[in-house]
């Protein structure tokens, strides 16, 4: 890979400033000072810049808690994006694993691992989501019974089978809190389900997707890199 390319993919700054700094003498590999920014780096250089060594990562992993009022997408030339709540030197390749609704908050995988986020979302995988909702209504035994047998929405949509568990109810406020763990990841799922069922979701939160959850010491809006016992249940 060419030295300027390297160093841009590791978030050390944008290919042509990066041009400059290499011409300038600000890097070194194996020690040697080396001014070619299409100098060819293989995976054991060790490539220094400005005295600082870069290792090279193919792919990096990130748990967010994602606030409410940020969209889940990579860029928007309007807002910011969960991927600008990333505040390190970051990669240019980074991109949420599936949406979160931007009143949604909860566990986002932020990565650039394109065959893990296909894993992750592919419809075939079923992999299990669970939220935590605050839910208008008093959700019943009888709401958990029709999440389970798999509900039709109102424009014909059948939903897997959904296991609804539900928390509890508050007769006096008239609503309810449950846990609901969906295997699939439709628009809207969740709320679409509660609407269904005569509620209304009024607060949403993701607390786990297969099996990577979210680590309850991260408040909205942090994010940490995964553990590598995170990454293994992972399968990375
Ligand atoms: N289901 C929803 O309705 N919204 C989300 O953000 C996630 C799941």
């Amino acid at each position: 890979m060419r030295l300027d390319k390297y160093l841009s993919d590791m978030g050390a700054g944008t290919r042509s400033e990066l041009k400059k700094e290499i011409r300038r003498g600000s890097v070194s590999i194996d020690g040697t000072v080396v001014k070619d920014p299409g100098f060819s780096v293989t995976p054991s250089s060790r490539v220094t810049f400005r005295g600082a060594e870069v290792a090279y990562e193919e792919f990096v992993y990130y748990m967010l808690n994602k606030p409410a009022g940020i969209i889940s997408a990579s860029e928007d030339g309007r807002e910011a994006t969960v991927v600008d709540l990333i505040a390190e030197p970051k990669r240019k390749d980074l991109f949420p694993v599936g949406r979160l609704d931007r009143d949604t908050e909860g566990l986002l995988l932020i990565t650039n691992d394109g065959a893990l986020s296909h894993r992750l979302l592919s419809p075939k995988h079923h992999v299990d989501k669970v939220y935590y909702v605050k839910a208008a209504g008093i959700l019943s035994e009888s709401d958990a019974e029709e999440f389970s047998r798999g509900i039709t929405l109102p424009d014909g949509l059948e939903c897997l089978p959904a296991d609804l568990k539900i928390l509890s109810v508050s007769s006096s406020d008239n609503t309810s809190e449950a846990e609901i763990t969906i295997r699939e990841g439709k628009f809207h799922q969740v709320k679409r389900m509660f609407s269904a069922i005569g509620s209304e979701v009024l607060y949403l939160k993701r607390l786990s997707m297969g099996p990577l959850q979210l680590d309850p010491a991260l408040d909205t809006g942090e994010y940490r890199r995964l553990t590598e016992e995170e990454k293994q249940a992972l399968g990375i």
